[in-house]
């Protein structure tokens, strides 16, 4: 890159963390709610949300200058196809990503302190910063799940469908606060789920989600010690493997828990384990961002093994291997920076 052109990619880099900084003020101080009901002066968006005018009128500059609102007349605007990435209960809304993204400034001191002390930041150190700016556990994923769940996630995975409407017993693994299971229970209710994550707190959650669901139960565990007996059908791990402490017992007790037609089911990032395959993708350096901010670093805090969500398809298919899976497919999802896997003994 040119010298000129890396100042310019330094400042737009400088621009896009600030921006996400005030995008998250817009969402907790309601802007973005009352921008949505239609143009306005800033006196009038001032009124509409309650707050001063003198703040929000310089927030509307940094919106409108940085191409999320626009601007005529004095009048701004929040045109509803850039408020649908912002607002709403739909998958396109980024909001819960850039608030997490902006939630883990909290920890970058304990973080720093890792990186010359070894260690980590354990994962318990996150939630002060993530309620203080707004962001739920779970949030970036539970409309991902009601929208591309069956169809497209599933659906990736030829008769996968056909065998949850059939019937199965199926785990997830590492199921958080239960959103895939509320999708998945409901659309295939002569399967029955079970899922399974080592923090009580979600899985408190998952409950109360699903408890109208009769096929979807929920236990407390550590998935290092799944146990084999009885088999399930299907496994499935959302997001859940890169993160654990220790991934390849995890694997092995994947592989030992699954019926002998059984398929581990894997979603997990899209990226090569080699860097320099990954350059030129405009997804890796916030994902390796992530990776090292949480991912790595709570892995360590547990002695763990610290694969990141970085770890690539070329590491995975070899822990896979080394699992006792046979036969490995990596399939596209319904999202550029996932993939998934489908995994037979
Ligand atoms: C990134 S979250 C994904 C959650 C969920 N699958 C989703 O998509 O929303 C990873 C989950 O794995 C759980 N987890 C980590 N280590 C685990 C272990 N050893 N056994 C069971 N669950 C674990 C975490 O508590 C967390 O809920």
């Amino acid at each position: 890159m040119e010298e000129q052109d890396f100042a310019a990619h330094l400042t737009a880099t400088m621009t896009g963390s600030a921006l996400t900084m005030l995008i998250g003020v817009g969402h907790r101080t309601g802007l973005f709610e009352a921008a949505a009901q239609g143009p306005a002066t800033s006196a009038g968006l001032a009124e509409r949300a309650g707050l001063h005018e003198r703040y929000v009128r310089e927030w509307l500059g940094a919106m409108v200058t940085g191409g999320i609102f626009t601007h005529d007349a004095g009048e701004y605007t929040f045109p509803p196809e850039h408020a649908k990435f912002l607002l709403g209960e739909t998958a396109s809304n980024l909001m819960p990503s850039l608030l997490t993204l902006s939630a883990f400034t909290g920890i970058l001191p304990d973080l720093e302190r890792a990186f010359a002390e070894g260690g980590g930041v354990p994962r318990s150190a996150y939630g002060p910063y993530l309620e203080t700016l707004g962001a739920k556990t779970g949030d970036s994923w539970k409309h991902i799940y009601r929208e591309h769940l069956v169809d497209g996630f599933f659906g990736a995975v030829p008769g996968l469908n056909e065998r949850l409407t059939a019937g199965a017993r199926v785990l997830d693994l590492g199921c958080g606060t239960g959103n895939a299971i509320a999708v998945a229970a409901r659309a295939f209710p002569a399967s029955r789920f079970t899922g399974l994550d080592i923090n009580p707190g979600v899985v408190e959650q998952a409950r109360e989600l699903t408890h109208d669901l009769p096929n979807a139960e929920f236990a407390v565990g550590d998935a290092a010690e799944l146990a084999a007996d009885p088999p399930y059908d299907v496994i499935t791990a959302f997001d859940a493997v890169h993160d654990q402490d220790r991934p390849d017992v995890v694997l092995r007790r994947v592989r030992e828990a699954l019926a002998g037609d059984g398929l581990f089911f894997m979603v997990d990032t899209n990226f090569s384990s080699d860097v320099a395959k990954n350059v030129g993708n405009p997804l890796a350096a916030l994902c390796y961002s992530i990776s090292l901010m949480y991912c790595t670093t709570t892995s360590l805090a547990e002695g763990g093994a610290a694969l990141g969500a970085m770890w690539g398809t070329e590491k995975a298919r070899e822990m896979l291997a080394n699992a006792g899976f046979r036969h490995v497919e990596v399939l596209e999802s319904p999202r550029p920076q996932n993939c998934v896997y489908a995994c037979r003994p």
